[in-house]
């Protein structure tokens, strides 16, 4: 637990301890969300969920609601660009046992952004506020926001946006270090990230291409942020957060049958609340990113796309740890 010593005590720190799984839609679904737990991550968020749905009571909406009392603490996070919609969504978000409640200010794609969503907000403060303000004004709960760090670079965030976010009620600020203009690809800009930890009034949690345990400390150093937020690392990888937490980043890779185990753990969390003829499209996704980076993994990627029973999964796993096995030997 060495890395977090140094923080400062806050709202937000209480519920998150500064090790957070990112929300990813389509990828951080409840049974994924308590393996990073069980792994070290100190706070979750659901997938982003439209404010707007909640408030008409859409079923795909409410679905992405559901949570695992070992998942806690847990974040809900919103979208949309209505401060009506937050409101009511708030309120009916504040009655499901979450811990804080996060506003998606940062999701790049299309269809979210020209509908005035997301990083589009970036680009609209006074909707940015009102959003913020119906939400803090409709839970007792803490309220964050992730942001990114602007639309472009030459529509950077202002210096004085995290004290206007903090002003409206935000406990604390992720920042995934790319403007919109950088979608998900290129580097992370540790430099401006850092122009945000030292304009906020409230802590900010560093989020971009942690993919190894040493680039997320390279991370925190170079941003001085107060807490870490991971995402396409932690897929196939939840042993990152171990890797953090324990600060033994070797000791904590998992040997073979540990993978095994988890994604068999995984699986069945996820036949807990995923009807069986949806279960095994979603299973394949997951199970991709755990079979990359060792010799057959392309072959058995092949085969996994095509898992639709348990046998085939068993097959699978039961290859996957051979192969497994196999490279651990040939890099020792
Ligand atoms: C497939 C995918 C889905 C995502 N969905 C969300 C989302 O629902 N809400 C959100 O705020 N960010 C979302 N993001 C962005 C991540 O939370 C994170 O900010 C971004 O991936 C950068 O962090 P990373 O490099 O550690 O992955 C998504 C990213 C990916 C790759």
């Amino acid at each position: 637990m060495y890395m977090f010593a140094f923080m400062e005590n806050s709202t937000f720190r209480k519920y998150t301890h500064g090790l957070v799984l990112a929300p990813m839609a389509g990828s951080t679904d409840s049974a994924f969300r308590r393996i990073c737990r069980r792994m070290g991550a100190t706070a979750v968020v659901t997938e982003m969920v439209a404010a707007a749905g909640l408030s008409r009571r859409s079923v795909k909406s409410h679905k992405l609601l559901r949570f695992h009392s070992e998942e806690k603490p847990i974040g809900v996070q919103l979208f949309g660009n209505r401060p009506g919609d937050f409101e009511r969504a708030a309120e009916l978000v504040s009655k499901l046992g979450f811990d804080f409640i996060d506003i998606n200010a940062g999701c790049p794609v299309k269809k979210v952004v020209n509908s005035g969503s997301g990083s589009a907000l970036l680009k609209n403060i006074p909707a940015l506020t009102a959003v913020v303000r119906a939400v803090s004004s409709n839970t007792s709960l803490p309220v964050t926001v992730k942001i990114r760090i602007g639309w472009s670079p030459e529509e950077p965030v202002s210096d004085s946006l995290p004290a206007i976010l903090a002003d409206e009620g935000a406990s604390a600020i992720a920042v995934h270090g790319r403007y919109r203009s950088d979608m998900f690809a290129g580097e992370v800009r540790k430099e401006e990230v850092e122009r945000i930890v030292r304009n906020s009034p409230v802590p900010v949690i560093a989020n971009g291409d942690s993919r190894s345990v040493r680039n997320a400390l390279d991370l925190l150093d170079a941003t001085g942020a107060a807490g870490l937020m991971i995402g396409r690392g932690s897929l196939g990888n939840p042993w990152i957060f171990r890797g953090l937490a324990t600060g033994e980043p070797l000791d904590a890779s998992p040997l073979p049958r540990e993978v095994i185990s988890t994604i068999w753990q995984q699986y069945e969390m996820m036949s807990e609340y995923i009807p069986v003829d949806h279960l095994y499209s979603i299973l394949r996704g997951q199970l991709l990113h755990y079979i990359r980076g060792f010799r057959g993994a392309a072959e058995l990627r092949g085969r996994a796309v095509r898992v639709d029973c348990s046998g085939d999964l068993e097959d699978i796993l039961t290859e996957l740890e051979e192969l497994l096995i196999a490279e651990r030997q040939r890099n020792s």
